[in-house]
């Protein structure tokens, strides 16, 4: 792995001072995330011409789509939710189920997803012309450019002490204090980029989704889905892999009350007993985390 200039060049912008991995055959050059960026919003990836990555990852939704679970060619719908798209350049591990370990495996997938993209490696490289390698590389790097920062709580953390409100800073102490979200919400990106059993998969004493045990076989991971960020969620609803909860009220409800009891269930969860101007003011700091969205545009 080495560490890129150019990505710190698009991260100190918007305060993200952290240095990004970036591939050693991979190196970021604006050339690609230009190239990258094309692919990104063309249609031909898809069997029917109907779909783009931005059809299911749109800009103004922070790169998510709005849906509790994708539609692909055809309206084939997928089963899980389109993630947000925002600073997956820190990620070390992608899909829910953490199931590629690059972008650049990552985002060959979607095209050959029969209920997304639906496409070969082949067709698709005849039709762009451009080699699964290049299209792989250039999508990966655009990928890289998206990136999420200068929220308020960026400002107040920086020493604007006023980006916040008063009920967003008291949301700021329950979030590391009395609600115990950054025991897994943790660091700049809020996600501990690791595994957890949440429950959300388990309704009616029931599995509905592996998640991270499909990957690993190991019953501990039944049920277990990636940390997402927090960056950019009110903008991202649906929430969840399932898009199962539609406001941020209910994902608050939902941890308040302890999650879905589940065998495995996170030691780190249990019923909260928030007052509900606490539940309020977790909400409102939850608001402070849109930020500017850019992606690699000079
Ligand atoms: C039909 C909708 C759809 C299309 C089209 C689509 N995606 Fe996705 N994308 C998803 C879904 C759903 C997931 C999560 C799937 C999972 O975890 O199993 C995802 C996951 C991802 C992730 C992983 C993010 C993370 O945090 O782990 C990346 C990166 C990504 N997509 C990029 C792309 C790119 C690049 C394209 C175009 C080649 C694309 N997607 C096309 C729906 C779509
Ligand atoms: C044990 C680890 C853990 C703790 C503690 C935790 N979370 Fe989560 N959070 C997760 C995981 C894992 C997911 C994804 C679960 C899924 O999709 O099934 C998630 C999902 C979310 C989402 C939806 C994100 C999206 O893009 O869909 C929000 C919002 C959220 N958590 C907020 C919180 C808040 C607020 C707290 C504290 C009250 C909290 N979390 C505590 C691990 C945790």
């Amino acid at each position: 792995m080495a560490l890129f200039v150019l990505a710190i060049l698009l991260a100190v912008p918007l305060g993200l001072d952290l240095y990004m991995p970036v591939p050693e055959g991979n190196p970021l050059t604006f050339e690609k995330i230009e190239l990258g960026r094309r692919l990104f919003h063309d249609r031909r990836l898809s069997r029917d011409r109907s779909i783009a990555c931005a059809s299911c990852h749109k800009p103004d939704r922070a790169f998510s789509d709005g849906h509790p679970v994708a539609i692909g060619v055809a309206r084939r719908l997928g089963r899980r939710s389109a993630p947000p798209l925002i600073n997956r350049g820190y990620g070390r591990a992608f899909f829910w189920d953490g199931r590629a370990a690059s972008l650049e495996e990552q985002v060959l997938q979607p095209i050959q997803d029969r209920n997304e993209m639906d496409m070969t490696l082949p067709e698709v490289s005849a039709r762009v012309g451009l080699s699964p390698e290049e299209i792989s590389r250039a999508l990966a790097s655009y990928v890289r450019s998206i990136l999420s920062g200068n929220s308020r709580f960026d400002r107040f953390v920086n020493g604007d002490r006023l980006a916040l409100s008063p009920e967003q800073r008291a949301g700021l102490q329950i979030f590391r204090g009395k609600g115990n979200c950054t025991a897994c919400h943790v660091g700049p990106n809020f996600t501990d980029e690791r595994f957890h059993n949440t429950g959300v998969a388990w309704r009616d004493g029931r599995l509905h989704d592996e998640g991270r045990s499909a990957v690993t076989g190991k019953v501990e991971d039944r049920g277990a889905f990636k940390t997402p960020t927090l960056r950019e969620i009110a903008r991202t609803s649906p929430y969840m892999h399932d898009g199962s909860l539609v406001t941020l009220d209910e994902v608050i409800d939902y941890y308040n009350r302890g999650a879905n009891l589940s065998p495995g269930l996170d030691p780190e969860l249990r019923p909260l007993r928030l007052t509900t101007a606490e539940r309020q003011a977790l909400a409102a700091f939850l608001q402070s985390l849109n930020g500017t969205v850019s992606d690699g545009r000079r």
